[in-house]
Parts: C-alpha cells; sequence; structure tokens
C-alpha cells in the first residue's frame, strides 16, 4: 500500500505543484477543493501516478468542519492509512482594501478558509493518525506522520490593503507551532513552508505590480516563484529524514526575507 498524502487545494496552483511530486515520489494523493471534479487534471495526475487507484478528489470546503471528516474518513476507507496533510488551500481577500476601510465579511471569510479550516483539518486528521497508530511504546525513530501548512511571506511581512490575509497567515505560522509541540511526543511533525510570491491564479491578477517589484531588486533571485519550486520543498519535508525536528519553517521565496541593507 503506498504512503498517503492528503493535499487541500491540490488541484491548482500551488497546491498543483505539490501533488505532482508526490504522485512522482510514488504517494497516493487525495485533493480536497470546491470546485466541480477537475476531469482533465485528474486525468493528468492519474497518467503520472500510473494508476487510477493513486489519486482521489474530494470536493468539500476546508472551511467547513463537517468536510474534514469526510475528506479523512475518505481516504481511510480507500487506502487504510495515512502518512502526510499539506493544508495548501487559501484564498486571497476579494478586494484589497486598506485597513482603514476593509469589512468584517472579508476578515470572517479569509480567516474561515486560510486559518480557522487547517486549525481544524490538522486535529481530525492527528485524530486519525492516532487510531490508526495505536498506543506507542517508544517514539519511533522516523515520523508517524508529518503535516506542512503553507503559510506566505504575509505571515511576517504587513501589506495594509490585505490585513486579513497577513493575519491568517501570521495565524498559520502559530498553528504550526501550537501542533509541533503537541504532536511531537505522538511521533507526528510538524512544518512551515512559507512561500514568496509564486505564478499562480492567486497572483495573476497582479503580475506586473510584481514584475516592476522583481526587477527593482525586491528578491536576491530575480524571478517569480512556481509551483514546483514549493512542491520541491514539501517533497523534502515529508521524506522523514529530518525525524528529530519540528516547528521548522522553510522559506520558498528567493531569499526575499533576508533583511537587506
Ligand atoms: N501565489 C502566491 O504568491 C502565494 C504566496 C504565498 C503563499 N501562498 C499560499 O499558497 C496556497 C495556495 O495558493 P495558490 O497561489 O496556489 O492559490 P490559487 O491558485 O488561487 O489556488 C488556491 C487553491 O485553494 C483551493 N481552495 C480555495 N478555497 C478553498 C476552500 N474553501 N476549500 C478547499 N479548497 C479551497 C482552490 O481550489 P478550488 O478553487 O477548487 O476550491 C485552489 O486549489 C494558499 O494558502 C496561499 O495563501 C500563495
Amino acid at each position: 500500500m503506498p504512503a498517503v498524502a492528503l493535499v487541500t487545494g491540490g488541484n491548482r496552483g500551488i497546491g498543483l505543484g505539490i501533488t505532482r511530486q508526490l504522485l512522482e515520489d510514488g504517494f497516493a494523493v487525495s485533493v480536497l477543493a470546491t470546485r466541480e471534479e477537475p476531469a482533465d487534471v485528474l486525468a493528468e495526475l492519474r497518467e503520472l501516478a500510473g494508476a487510477d487507484d493513486r489519486v482521489r478528489y474530494v470536493r468539500g470546503s476546508v472551511a467547513d468542519p463537517a468536510d474534514h471528516a469526510r475528506y479523512v474518513q475518505d481516504a481511510v476507507d480507500a487506502w487504510g492509512r495515512l502518512d502526510v496533510l499539506v493544508n495548501n488551500a487559501g484564498v486571497a481577500p476579494s478586494v484589497r482594501d486598506d485597513i482603514l476601510d476593509a469589512g468584517t465579511e472579508s476578515f470572517d471569510r479569509v480567516l474561515g478558509i486560510n486559518l480557522r479550516g487547517p486549525y481544524f483539518l490538522t486535529q481530525t486528521f492527528a485524530r486519525a493518525v492516532l487510531d490508526l497508530r495505536g498506543p506507542l511504546d517508544a517514539l519511533p525513530d522516523r515520523p508517524v506522520a508529518t503535516i506542512v501548512n503553507v503559510s506566505s511571506i504575509s505571515a511576517t511581512t504587513v501589506s495594509t490593503n490585505r490585513g486579513d490575509y497577513c493575519i491568517s497567515k501570521a495565524g498559520v505560522a502559530m498553528a504550526t507551532q501550537l501542533w509541533a509541540a503537541r504532536l511531537a511526543p505522538e511521533g507526528i511533525v510538524v512544518y512551515e513552508v512559507r512561500p514568496g510570491v509564486i505564478a499562480t491564479d492567486m497572483t495573476a491578477g497582479v503580475t506586473e505590480k510584481y514584475d516592476a517589484l522583481f526587477s527593482g531588486g525586491m528578491a536576491p533571485m530575480p524571478r517569480w516563484g512556481k509551483p514546483a519550486d514549493v512542491g520541491g520543498a514539501v517533497r523534502m519535508l515529508v521524506r522523514g529524514e529530518a525525524p528529530y525536528s519540528t516547528g521548522e519553517v522553510f522559506h520558498v521565496d528567493g531569499g526575499m526575507h533576508i533583511a537587506r541593507l
């Protein structure tokens, strides 16, 4: 039975980059997303996996705890094991508003999807892993399971016209620390992958702005990030080769987080 990875938002953008790389590494992958099953994407992924039964798609929202239970149970029923959760699904605010004007509706939507969603999906996933695992005699040398939270450079960098997004990602950084500490004695490790600016649908509307910023030296590496750059980081972290590390933050931002003079 292949190792099993759950990738929220694994149908598009960064999540699709992650799904592809985990399939290449032999994982069975289940995607959670809100859109109708994307037949073309699933066909490509099943071809990449070399087996139809190594890819599943659950339609639901990470903002809805009832969908968490359904999503995790679907993978357990299909494959009988859980190895990796990648909390990737996320949204930008529908409108970028100065925080002097921004309303509560956008705040609640963004935090519900970006923070409350992964926080409680982690709880459901971890409980299911513990049920499948049974009692531990001693902490094993390799992780029992790995959780990766996709946050953002916005966890620590302010944008005063999308405060809700920044707060949601700062919350994801804290959630990573909380879950890393709570799950360490259970053999489950938790990491945060913190992307900079990645070319996806989310950033398609601000291409010119970021083209200019990259040309002006915003990041030491003068190019946009790609979903495959984030996928590569996740692939590395879920291999279980750093079993005595948890709560780590791994930047995928061309060096943007480095303070420079
Ligand atoms: N692009 C960047 O520059 C960048 C930088 C830093 C961090 N990030 C983070 O990286 C993650 C992925 O971003 P992206 O750029 O790939 O965005 P994207 O292209 O807009 O894709 C977002 C993904 O999340 C899914 N999704 C959205 N709402 C959902 C919900 N309620 N329940 C389940 N799935 C949902 C979408 O699928 P459906 O539409 O089918 O629901 C889609 O797969 C996000 O957490 C984002 O904050 C992005």
